[in-house]
C-alpha cells in the first residue's frame, strides 16, 4: 500500500528516487510523484499511472536535487488523479505518506478553520498542513513533525522535506513500514529494502513511534516525545537478482517457477537429520509448544488459504484443535479466548494491517504463545511473535501471492509435525517417513512444473470464460479455493469455490456450458465422493477440467479434460495440487491480456486497514 523512498544526499538523487520507486511499485500503482530541493527551491512533478510516466515527466523536466522525496500510490482517500498524488504540499513543506490517518476529518476541519485551503481529497494533506502550522510556534523541523504526528490517529509511514531547511529530511512510521538506508555520503528512507539495495545495504528498521532526521551520511532517531533512542543497525541479505526479472516475462512467472529452489531453501534448516527439531520455531518452542492445547490460525487472503489446510493437517496428523480465521472479522468479533491456544498469523509480507491487529487483540485477550509464519524477516509481524519461522521463499514481486503459499504451506507441515512429535502422535520411524516425503516437495513441485504446455493449451480454451467454478473436498478445498483466487486476480474471471458436496445445495444451479468447473481431484479418501459430484455437473452439460493424481484413474470423455499429476503425494498433496492452479490463472492471464503483475485495484502489501 504506497511505497515511499527518500533521500538526501551531496549528489543529484533522482535516479536514485526513480529506481527506488520501480522496486516498490508492486506496493500501489495508481499515481507517483517525488518532491526536491535544489538551488531554485522546491519543485514537485506528480502523474497518474505507472512509476515510468513519472520518469518520462522527469526526464522531460530535467529536474535535479540532492534531498528529495517519491510516493508511488495506491488510492485510498480521493480517486487516482493528479491533484491526489504524493507529496503533498503546505508552505514550503512537502509530505508523502502510506497508511491511512483516521481522524483526518476532524483535522481538516479544524485546519481549514485557520485559513488552510486543501487541493486535493486525501487524508495525506492534513499532515502537511498540520506540520506547516506546528512549524509557526516550533521552529525545530524535527520536532515541529513530532507535535504533528502526536495528533494523529491511525496507521502512517511519512517522509517529509522542507524547502527551507534543505539538508535534512524528517521520517516517521506508526503501523506501517519504514526502514532508513545508511551510507557515507547520503541517508535514505524507504518501505522496504529492496528500494534501497541500489546504494546501500546498511539498513537501520525504524519502530512504530520512531521519529527519525536524516542528513548526509548522519541521523538521529527519537520517540514521539522527543526521547532519543538507538535501533540497532542490519546488513540487508537481499540480492540485486532476487528483485529483478531476469529472462521471465512477469514476476509471477518467476515466483511459480522459483517454488522448487524457495521449497528447498526455505527446508534447508531440517538438514538430514531423521527427526525434527521444535527449535526450528524458535528457541522456546519445545516448551510453548508443549503447553498448549488448541491453535488459532489468522491470517488474510492466500496466507489465510494456508491456514484452512493446516487446519486439516493439525487436526488429523497432531491430534489439536484448530480453528482459523480471517484477521479482518476476528478482530472485530467477540470470541472465547483460551490462553492454552497458539496463535498462528501467516503473513508472507509481515505488515498486513488487519493481521498484525488480529495478533495484538488475540494478545490483549490473554493468549500469549504466538507463532509467526513469515517471509520478511524484520517485518513487523516477526517482531511482535514469541515464535517464528521465516519462509526462504526470497522476495515475491508479483501481486499474486505463489511462491509464499507453498513455502507457508511447508512451514505449516513442519508444525504439524512438531506438535504431533511434542504430543506423541508420532513415532521415530513415521517422523522419518514424513521427513523424507517433505524432503521431496522441491523435486516433486518441478515434476509438476513440466505440465505447463498442457496448462497453457487449457488456458486457451478457457480465457472466453466469465465465470468458473473451483471444487475440492477436504484439505483441497482451500485449494480450491486459492485456485479460484488466483485467477479471478489477475484475469478478472469471476471464481468462486466450493467443497464439492455443497454443489448440489446451490450452485449447481449455475452450471450450463458456459461455466467451467474445475476440480481437484487428488487420490484420497474421498475421490469417488468428488467423482460422484462431478458426474453431477457433466449431467447439466457443464465443462469439466480436472487435475488429477496419476493414479487417480480418471478418464478424459466428451466434456471432461483431465490432467494427471505426475505422483501421489499423500497429505502434502495440497501443496502439489495448488501449482498448475497458479500456472492456469497465469496462462488464462496472458491470452486474455491483463496486466498479470500489477492486476487493478490492488496492491502487494496491505497496511491499511
Ligand atoms: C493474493 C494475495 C493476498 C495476500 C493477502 C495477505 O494473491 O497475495 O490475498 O495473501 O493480502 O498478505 P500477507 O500474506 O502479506 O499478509
Amino acid at each position: 500500500m504506497c511505497g515511499i523512498v527518500a533521500a538526501v544526499a551531496d549528489r543529484n538523487i533522482v535516479p536514485v528516487l526513480l529506481e527506488g520507486l520501480r522496486k516498490l511499485e508492486y506496493r500501489g500503482y495508481d499515481s507517483a510523484g517525488l518532491a526536491l530541493i535544489d538551488a531554485s527551491g522546491l519543485h514537485r512533478l506528480r502523474s497518474v499511472g505507472r512509476v515510468a510516466e513519472l520518469t518520462a515527466q522527469v526526464e522531460e523536466s530535467h529536474v535535479a536535487g540532492e534531498t528529495g522525496i517519491a510516493h508511488t500510490r495506491w488510492a485510498t482517500h480521493g480517486v487516482p488523479c493528479e491533484r491526489n498524488a504524493h507529496p503533498h504540499i503546505s508552505a514550503g513543506l512537502a509530505v508523502v505518506h502510506n497508511g491511512i490517518i483516521e481522524n483526518h476529518e476532524s483535522l481538516r476541519g479544524r485546519l481549514k478553520a485557520l485559513g488552510y485551503q486543501f487541493t486535493s481529497d486525501t487524508d495525506t494533506e492534513v499532515v502537511a498542513h498540520l506540520i506547516a502550522h506546528e512549524l509557526k510556534t516550533t521552529p525545530d523541523f524535527l520536532s515541529a513533525v513530532r507535535q504533528a504526528i502526536a495528533q494523529l490517529q491511525g496507521a502512517y509511514a511519512i517522509a517529509v522535506l522542507r524547502e527551507s531547511d534543505p539538508s535534512r529530511l524528517v521520517v516517521a512510521r506508526e503501523g506501517a513500514p519504514l526502514l532508513l538506508g545508511l551510507s557515507d555520503d547520503a541517508c535514505y528512507a524507504a518501505s522496504d529494502a529492496s528500494a534501497l539495495v541500489q546504494v546501500t545495504r546498511r539498513m537501520v528498521y525504524l519502530d512504530n513511534g520512531d521519529c527519525a532526521e536524516l542528513m548526509r551520511g548522519s541521523y538521529r532517531i527519537t520517540r514521539v516525545n522527543g526521547m532519543p533512542v538507538e535501533r540497532p543497525e542490519s546488513e540487508s541479505q537481499l540480492s540485486a537478482e532476487a528483485i529483478e526479472l531476469g529472462n521471465y516475462r512477469h514476476y509471477m512467472q518467476k515466483e511459480i517457477f522459483e517454488q522448487p529452489v524457495a521449497l528447498a531453501n526455505t527446508l534447508e534448516m531440517l538438514g538430514a537429520a531423521r527427526s525434527i527439531q521444535p527449535g526450528i520455531f524458535g528457541a522456546e518452542s519445545e516448551t510453548i509448544l508443549g503447553k498448549v492445547r488448541q491453535v488459532l490460525i489468522v491470517a488474510c487472503g492466500t496466507s489465510y488459504h494456508a491456514g484452512l489446510v493446516a487446519r486439516y493437517w493439525l487436526e488429523s496428523i497432531a491430534g489439536i484443535p484448530c480453528s482459523v480465521e480471517v484477521a479482518s472479522e476476528y478482530r472485530y468479533r467477540d470470541s472465547v479466548p483460551n490462553p492454552q491456544t497458539l496463535v498462528v498469523t501467516i503473513s508472507q509480507s509481515g505488515e498486513t494491517a488487519d493481521t498484525l491487529a488480529a495478533l495484538q487483540h488475540a494478545k490483549a485477550l490473554g493468549m500469549q504463545h504466538t507463532l509467526c509464519i513469515c517471509n520478511v524477516p524484520e517485518s513487523s509481524l516477526v517482531r511482535e511473535n514469541s515464535l517464528r519461522f521465516i519462509t526462504r521463499a526470497g522476495p515475491e514481486i508479483g501481486v499474486a501471492s505463489t511462491k509464499a503459499f507453498t513455502t507457508q504451506l511447508a512451514a505449516l507441515y513442519l508444525l504439524t509435525l512438531v506438535l504431533a512429535k511434542v504430543r506423541q502422535r508420532l513415532d521415530g520411524q513415521e517422523e522419518a517417513a514424513e521427513l523424507h516425503a517433505v524432503r521431496h516437495l522441491p523435486m516433486a513441485v518441478a515434476k509438476i512444473l513440466e505440465l505447463e504446455p498442457q496448462i497453457r493449451e487449457w488456458a486457451e480454451r478457457f480465457s472466453m470464460k466469465q465465470h468458473a467454478l473451483f471444487l475440492g473436498r477436504g484439505r483441497h478445498y482451500p485449494i480450491a479455493m486459492e485456485g479460484a483466487l488466483k485467477l479471478k486476480e489477475i484475469s478478472y474471471i469471476h471464481a468462486e469455490a466450493y467443497p464439492a458436496g455443497e454443489l448440489k445445495h446451490g450452485p449447481l444451479a449455475l452450471v450450463d456450458r458456459d461455466m467451467p468447473v474445475i476440480a481437484v481431484a487428488p487420490n484420497d479418501a474421498l475421490l469417488e465422493k468428488l467423482k460422484s459430484n462431478l458426474q453431477e455437473v457433466r449431467a447439466r452439460g457443464g465443462e469439466l477440467y480436472v487435475f488429477a493424481d496419476a493414479d487417480s484413474e480418471m478418464k478424459e470423455s466428451n466434456g471432461i479434460q483431465v490432467l494427471q499429476l505426475p505422483e501421489h503425494y499423500g497429505a502434502l498433496s495440497a501443496l502439489l495440487h495448488v501449482v498448475p492452479l497458479q500456472l492456469l490463472a497465469y496462462h488464462v492471464a496472458l491470452v486474455r491480456g491483463t496486466d498479470v503483475d500489477k492486476p487493478r485495484n490492488l496492491a502487494k502489501s496491505v497496511t491499511v486497514e
